[in-house]
């Protein structure tokens, strides 16, 4: 089965799918403007740390090629000058789109070099330009293969360390990190995906992540279309199903790790490494280098979002018993599931979880483990 995909694109069109209105409408809207594409990131449009910054580097692009094809050219084309002080100001208007995800930020500075490094180099305004389109593109283009890598080093990980005594497992995980997270495959996701493929997985757990129940609404579709046996369980069950089921591992993404490991992800990843730790259940974090930042020393630098407190009042999904527009589309709805009027929400986006509780950190270059009788990572191996 076909996977689902975040971002479509078609030379310099690029279309997301609105993740807002999944698991039931399939909508997808176009990005033509730098500010759609910031729009659908702050609004969560689209979502997860490597498909934020995909899309941010291909809006780029996108501007740029449009701006190469244009006659007469816009006055940002007639100078490298020019071309500076146009790019700069929408790669910091992307960057602050939203804060905890640090590959938002990777993506931008890696733009912002590219710029420089250009400039310097001595080329013109056009060929500037041309070069940030194709290091737009590239970032993209880069997100799947190493998903693949990430995925099959945390699964034959996975495997070794439950050893032979399991001919098949089952794995937890958090949130949505797969194809519509990133830009294809998926990071935790990804694992468990590989783990199916390769006939080791015995069935896929997932929270459903509340307020925004990217578990409920986005990982259940992703298994769904890919055929792999899961089982949908409320963020308070974790405990409930570590006592009850022989769990072989927890999977989870990240939105930023930093230089010991502490580990930024959605809100109730920590609830689940806790719990883990309690039923001794390796806990595996799985995402690119460019979630990495060696900049921080610990999790307490690390931003955290906080939504707006209505978000976690409201429930939105199709009408049930399900009723169809002219158009053969599910009705959708918002639910209030508050008082109406109620104070004192609170609604972080991420949790912090500290690298005493993470068993092992993978990317694309391998698995980082901790040296024992250490509660940090050495991180050096696989960044
Ligand atoms: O608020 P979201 O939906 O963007 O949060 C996403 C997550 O926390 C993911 O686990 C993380 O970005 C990794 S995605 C491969």
């Amino acid at each position: 089965m076909a996977s689902l995909q975040s971002i479509k694109t078609t030379g310099d069109r690029i279309e997301i799918i609105n993740q807002l209105l999944l698991p039931h409408t399939t909508e997808f809207i176009p990005i033509d403007t730098i500010e759609q594409a910031h729009d659908a990131i702050k609004s969560m449009k689209i979502r997860g740390a490597p498909a934020i910054a995909s899309l941010a580097a291909l809006a780029v692009s996108s501007h740029l090629s449009k701006a190469l094809q244009t006659t007469p050219p816009p006055d940002f084309l007639a100078s490298t000058d020019a071309l500076k002080t146009h790019v700069e100001p929408i790669l910091d208007y992307l960057y602050t789109a939203r804060p905890t995800a640090v590959n938002l930020g990777v993506a931008t500075r890696r733009l912002s070099k590219t710029l420089h490094s250009s400039i310097e180099s001595g080329k013109n305004a056009r060929d500037v330009a041309q070069h940030l389109i194709a290091e737009g593109k590239a970032i993209d283009g880069e997100d799947v293969a190493r998903n693949k890598a990430m995925a099959k080093w945390g699964g034959d990980w996975l495997l070794k360390r439950v050893g032979d005594a399991a001919d098949k497992v089952k794995v937890m995980t958090v949130c949505n990190t797969g194809s519509l997270a990133t830009s294809g495959y998926g990071t935790a996701l990804g694992l468990i995906t590989y783990l199916h493929e390769i006939g080791k997985l015995e069935r896929a757990f997932f929270t459903q992540s509340t307020p925004y129940h990217q578990g409920s609404r986005l990982t259940a579709l992703e298994l769904q279309t890919l055929q792999i046996p899961s089982t949908m369980l409320c963020d308070s069950m974790v405990g409930s199903l570590f006592q009850h089921n022989n769990i072989a591992g927890i999977a989870v993404g990240a939105d930023r790790i930093a230089k010991n490991g502490d580990t930024a992800n959605k809100v109730g990843t920590y609830n689940a490494a806790v719990l883990a730790a309690r039923h001794k259940i390796p806990f595996i974090v799985v995402a690119p280098i460019s979630t990495v930042d060696l900049d921080i020393p610990d999790g307490s630098h690390i931003p955290i979002e906080h939504r707006p407190p209505l978000e976690a009042c409201l429930v939105r999904g199709a009408l049930y018993p399900f009723s169809t527009n002219a158009n053969g589309v599910k009705e959708q709805a918002t639910v209030m599931v508050t008082p109406e009027g109620l104070e004192g929400i609170y609604n972080p986006s991420f949790d912090v979880t500290p690298a005493e509780l993470i068993t092992a950190i993978v990317t694309e270059k391998g698995v980082a483990v901790k040296v024992d009788g250490s509660n940090v990572f050495d991180l050096s191996s696989i960044v």
